[in-house]
């Protein structure tokens, strides 16, 4: 196969050209980061499960009628994606309190939250994505109010759709982070999910035991993150139930 050019090069995935005009290919690494990439590995494994991951929510996501950007998984690790302008927002949506909320207003991590709370950070690593409100976002003209609505009508719609999915296997979803792009149809424009939905960027506890199985595990030195991921895919079907955390995944088509 040609060489394909790379567009963006991220922590944890890297961008190329696609092959129609307004495509992109998006390739999962196993590279883990946090605290802003202070702390890195590579999780063998790890960009394999969220690329089948990812194509699982966004499949889900498109067949309830929210927009992603997801056009179908190429391989292993990589998939077709429609180019979008990112507005440089991650968009978390809290269920429970944990992470920063915990940090910031002293809530026990778990406290369950009065309703689902959606914060915008803004996409910069120098800064540290900082928290914003909606008139920094207004202000500095990162969205505007209509898109401000509707990114948080769209994050809501996630929030339910990934809380029921992940109720149905056991697993209480304690709050996600998304990116939101524009897709211009003419003059108009469309909002959609983008980037990717996996356990790197939710927080996901067994409901019965609180095991964590998302990135905290490898933030909080907690065990092995592909024993973690694996077991979330497994749940939803996505590997076959014969793979144990002593083999690499496998996968089914
Ligand atoms: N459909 C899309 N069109 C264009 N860019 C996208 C799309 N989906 C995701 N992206 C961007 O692709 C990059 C994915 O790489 P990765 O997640 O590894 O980046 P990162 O290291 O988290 O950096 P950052 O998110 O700060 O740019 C991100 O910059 C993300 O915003
Ligand atoms: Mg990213």
């Amino acid at each position: 196969m040609a060489r394909r050019k790379k567009v963006y090069e991220g922590k944890a995935k890297i961008l190329y050209e696609g092959p129609e005009p307004g495509t992109l290919v998006q390739y999962f690494k196993d590279d883990a980061t946090a605290f802003n990439a202070e702390k890195t590995a590579t999780i063998e494994g790890k960009g394999v499960l969220n690329n089948r991951l990812s194509e699982f929510f966004m499949n889900g996501l498109a067949q309830i009628g929210v927009p992603t950007h997801f056009i179908k998984r190429i391989n292993m690790r990589e998939q077709l994606i429609r180019s979008v302008e990112i507005i440089p927002l991650e968009i978390i949506v809290r269920n429970f309190a944990a992470g920063s909320l915990s940090t910031r207003l002293g809530l026990a991590e778990g406290t369950a939250l009065p309703r689902p709370i959606v914060e915008f950070c803004f996409k910069d690593d120098g800064l540290g994505d900082p928290l914003v409100s909606e008139e920094h976002i207004l202000a500095f003209g990162w969205a505007t109010q209509q898109d401000l609505d509707d990114m948080i009508a769209l994050s809501l719609r996630v929030n339910d759709f990934l809380s029921g999915v992940m109720l149905g296997v056991g697993i209480k979803l304690v709050d996600f982070k998304i990116e939101i792009g524009r897709i211009w149809e003419n003059d108009f424009q469309r909002l959609v999910v983008a980037d990717e939905i996996s356990p790197d960027s939710c927080r996901l506890w067994d409901i019965e035991t609180g095991q964590k199985l998302d990135k905290d595990v490898f933030r909080r030195d907690l065990g092995s993150l592909s024993d973690a991921y694996t077991e979330v895919a497994r749940r939803l079907g996505v590997l076959p139930s014969n793979v144990t955390h002593t083999t690499k995944p496998t996968l089914i088509n």
